[in-house]
């Protein structure tokens, strides 16, 4: 009886496997769309990386060299951007962020859309 049970048991979870498995690639693949929709930008994987190599140096937490704000958090970058100006100040050719010049268009675009899609984590 009980060897009986434990066979049902296992063909049940192997029945269950497989069925997750072939519903995986048999899915479209935009189904997973939080993770490979490619258009999707991140704050943690895409914009804190640009911060930290070209802002944190003057924007760090407590901010250096006469920068008037850090850039250390989601809600810091955020703010600088609804209140502070800093989608025009990575883009301007005259008061550019950061001063010794601009960033590559690949990283300002990335921003600008990160922006776009209402800040997501
Ligand atoms: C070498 C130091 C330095 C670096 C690197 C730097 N900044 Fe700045 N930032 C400053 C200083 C100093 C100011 C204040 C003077 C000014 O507005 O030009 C400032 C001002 C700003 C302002 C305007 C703030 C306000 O309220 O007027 C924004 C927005 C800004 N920075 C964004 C950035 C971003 C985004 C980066 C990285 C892409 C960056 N900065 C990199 C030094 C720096």
């Amino acid at each position: 009886m009980r060897k009986v049970r434990t066979a049902l048991m296992i063909g049940v979870f192997v029945f269950a496997l497989g069925c997750s498995k072939s519903d995986n690639s048999e899915g479209a693949p935009m189904d997973d769309n939080e993770i490979t929709d490619p258009n999707a930008v991140s704050y943690q994987r895409d914009i804190r990386p640009i911060m930290q190599g070209n802002c944190l140096s003057c924007h760090g937490n407590p901010p250096t060299q006469n920068a008037p704000m850090s850039l250390t958090t989601l809600n810091e970058v955020k703010n600088a951007i609804e209140t502070r100006g800093l989608l025009s100040r990575i883009n301007s050719t005259t008061s550019p962020m950061p001063p010794n010049g601009l960033m590559p268009q690949t990283a300002r675009a990335l921003i600008a859309e990160w922006a776009n899609q209402n800040f997501p984590e």
